[in-house]
């Protein structure tokens, strides 16, 4: 009989593809009837009273695009790039060379790569996964890191998780280069299993996002500490409320093509998601975090030293 084949370890505790899929491929016909024409699937960024989603999701972009360092010549990799208006953006606006998105969905990897600029590319791969050609100059992650750890996992389960993401940025980053990342989190000292045992808290774990859970800032700063250091924090929580708020509004105004597209459940269960979490949003129950991360010069020189 012969020996099984070598199997490396598996240390992954974030959503698996069929649990990212059963959210995101749900038709890209669907999504675009309540997102702006970019795609975007994350909070906007509204600032100096623009109120337009879709500027307000190019000025968020270009908030991500600015903070990592992506200029003319730069190559940049989008962790979770959905439907790939950052990496488009990065090419066509601020003259990146080369901009790499990956994704667990394949509607989305296919709808990037139906895009003909060749200085786009998106795969279907995990984080995890990717081997760069070369190290990337700025690495930005939007609306991706709450897939990253699954519920129920013990505190130190999931911060070991979210160490090993900013690990291999680090790993995959040239010396200096910048990580710009967004996500909700729940606030310091939020109680965790009695949301979960909650009727929403099994509603999103069920019917929204499968196998996915929420960080705190203490969480991620205490990851990332040994391969990164902060530069910018910022909890942009109303700017979620009033996205999802629009989303909801666009969503409810297309309600029958909707439901013919994904039937009522759907339909249903993200009205009650897109108006209970503007809801917490609004109180701080959910926060949305964006933070930019600088590479530690110390994390450099011990890798070096590690591999001689
Ligand atoms: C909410 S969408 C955000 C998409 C995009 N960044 C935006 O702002 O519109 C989350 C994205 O994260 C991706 N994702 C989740 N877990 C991932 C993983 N382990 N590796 C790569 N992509 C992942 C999903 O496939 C999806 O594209």
């Amino acid at each position: 009989m012969s020996a099984s084949p070598a199997r490396r370890e598996d240390t992954r505790v974030g959503a698996t593809p069929e649990a990212i899929q059963a959210h995101y491929d749900a038709g890209d016909a669907f999504f675009a009837l309540f997102l702006d024409p970019t795609r975007t699937y994350s909070a906007a960024l509204f600032a100096n009273g623009a109120d337009d989603l879709e500027a307000a999701q190019l000025a968020k972009i270009d908030w991500h695009l600015e903070r990592a360092g992506v200029r003319a010549g730069k190559r940049l990799l989008d962790i979770g790039c959905g439907w790939g208006g950052l990496i488009e953006r990065a090419v066509t606006t601020h003259g990146a060379a080369e901009a790499v998105g990956l994704t667990l969905s394949a509607a989305q990897a296919r709808h990037v790569s139906a895009s003909r600029n060749a200085r786009l590319s998106a795969r279907l791969e995990d984080w995890a996964d990717h081997t760069p050609a070369a190290p990337y100059d700025a690495i930005t992650s939007v609306g991706a890191f709450e897939h990253f750890a699954a519920a129920g996992l013990a505190r130190e389960v999931r911060v070991a998780a979210y160490g090993r993401f900013f690990a291999k940025c680090a790993d995959m980053l040239a010396p200096g280069g910048r990580l710009s990342l967004q996500t909700i989190a729940y606030p310091t000292g939020f109680d965790r299993a009695a949301y979960d045992a909650t009727d929403y808290g099994v509603f999103v774990r069920e019917h929204i996002f499968p196998e996915s859970d929420l960080p705190t800032l203490p969480e991620i700063l205490e990851a990332a500490d040994d391969a990164f250091e902060p530069v910018i924090i910022r909890n942009d929580r109303r700017c979620y409320a009033r996205t999802a708020r629009i989303w909801r509004g666009r969503l409810r105004a297309r309600e029958a093509e909707a439901v013919a597209l994904v039937g009522e459940r759907r339909v249903r269960d993200l009205d009650r998601y897109f108006r209970t979490s503007a809801g917490a949003f609004d109180i701080g129950t959910l926060q949305l975090l964006r933070l930019a991360f600088q590479k530690k010069l110390a994390f450099q020189k011990k890798r070096t030293r590690a591999c001689p």
